[in-house]
């Protein structure tokens, strides 16, 4: 399972990239708002941090402007993935820009039929939101795993990036359902380290070691 950060907060992402784990970066017009810099020049600074995907919102919701916008975007950077969303514009623009060789994200992706629809138009990924399926009171990990088994069953392949995740038992239940992908906000990347076993285990080998040994550690 590739391992996003959902964020646009470039403090963030540096500390992710030295964990060595992070594979790539999402972002959305509320977190690029959020950091208060232009789309382009944020965009930049995150594909300096972070060497693999790196998704771009449109803002736009016709399909003409769209596609320009995804153009500009995807000259930003050779990792940008243009991110549409799952809207009868989006998919066209989406259909549009897959035959140029530009790479999409289809995002609000809520149902396998509408995960049908990106992989049919050419969609590198789909993007279902599994903590606001959550949220309405559904199993937002059921989504996922149907959406992987209807790809499966006609051999899409198109990546289901798992996102809205917000725990990590989110992340555990995603990579059980087989999502390619799983973006998460910084916090739910530093929660899954968390266990108090190994808090526990590592005081009681080093209480151990220093009993017998004194020295401090090397450096
Ligand atoms: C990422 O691509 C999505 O925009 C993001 O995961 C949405 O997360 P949220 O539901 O926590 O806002």
């Amino acid at each position: 399972m590739k391992f996003f950060l959902d964020t646009a907060n470039l403090e963030e992402l540096r500390h992710g990239a030295e964990w060595g784990v992070v594979d790539g970066v999402t972002t959305n017009p509320t977190l690029i708002a959020k950091e208060g810099v232009p789309i382009e020049e944020q965009i930049r600074k995150i594909c300096d941090i972070i060497d693999g995907d790196i998704s771009a919102e449109v803002v736009a919701t016709r399909s003409e402007d769209m596609i320009r916008e995804g153009r500009k975007l995807a000259a930003i950077h050779k990792n940008v993935v243009v991110k549409v969303p799952l809207t009868r514009d989006g998919i066209k623009a989406c259909s549009h820009l897959s035959k140029e060789g530009i790479r999409l994200n289809v995002t609000l992706c809520f149902s396998a039929g509408q995960a049908l629809l990106a992989a049919k138009a050419g969609a590198y990924i789909v993007s279902p939101f599994v903590g606001r399926v959550d949220d309405i009171g559904w199993e937002g990990t059921q989504l996922i795993r149907d959406i992987v088994t209807v790809y499966k069953n006609y051999g899409y392949k198109t990546q289901v990036l798992a996102a809205s995740l917000r725990t990590g038992l989110h992340v555990i239940e995603c990579a059980k359902a087989s999502a390619d992908i799983g973006t998460m906000p910084f916090k739910a990347m530093d929660m899954l380290f968390n266990h108090p076993l190994t808090d526990k285990g590592l005081e009681q080998f080093l209480k151990d070691y220093h009993k017998v040994f004194q020295e401090q550690p090397v450096g």
